[in-house]
């Protein structure tokens, strides 16, 4: 089973950026050890802080992946482009947010992914990758 992580803006940063919201840790060790615990499933990374950048990775591993782990990050509170994508591929997007954006300010309680996504997990931290691989997995 083939699964695509998508990361977008600012995620880069994960470790150095705002610790007391996103955590101390680099995605990179983060997806490392994810990696290590599911060895039967071919899991990819991708990271992008350009919008159409992350479109065009949406069509690429849309058509071949069997589901797509989607941090669109801030374009999720405003990118038309990137829900439209979702909608436009055929692998099924789980979207996730590590934290909860409900519980933050206003803009962040828009998104313009969730309506396309198989389904929505956030607020867990890094976790929520690990939940949102779970959830394609059979049960
Ligand atoms: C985020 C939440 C977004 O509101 C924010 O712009 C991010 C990260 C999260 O993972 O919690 O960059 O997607």
């Amino acid at each position: 089973m083939k699964i695509s992580i998508i990361n977008g803006p600012n995620l880069n940063l994960l470790g150095t950026r705002e610790p007391e919201v996103y955590g101390n840790q680099n995605f990179e060790a983060y997806f490392e050890q994810l990696s290590a615990q599911y060895p039967d499933l071919t899991l990819s990374y991708y990271q992008s802080n350009v919008e159409g950048e992350l479109i065009n990775e949406l069509h690429r591993v849309g058509f071949e992946s069997d589901g797509i782990i989607l941090n669109a990050a801030a374009y999720t509170h405003t990118s038309v482009g990137l829900g439209d994508a979702v909608k436009a591929i055929q692998a099924p997007v789980v979207e996730v947010h590590i934290s909860n954006t409900f519980s933050r300010e206003d803009f962040r309680h828009t998104s313009y992914i969730t309506p396309n996504a198989k389904g929505l997990i956030l607020g867990f931290g890094l976790d929520v990758y690990r939940l949102a691989i779970d959830s394609f997995l059979p049960s």
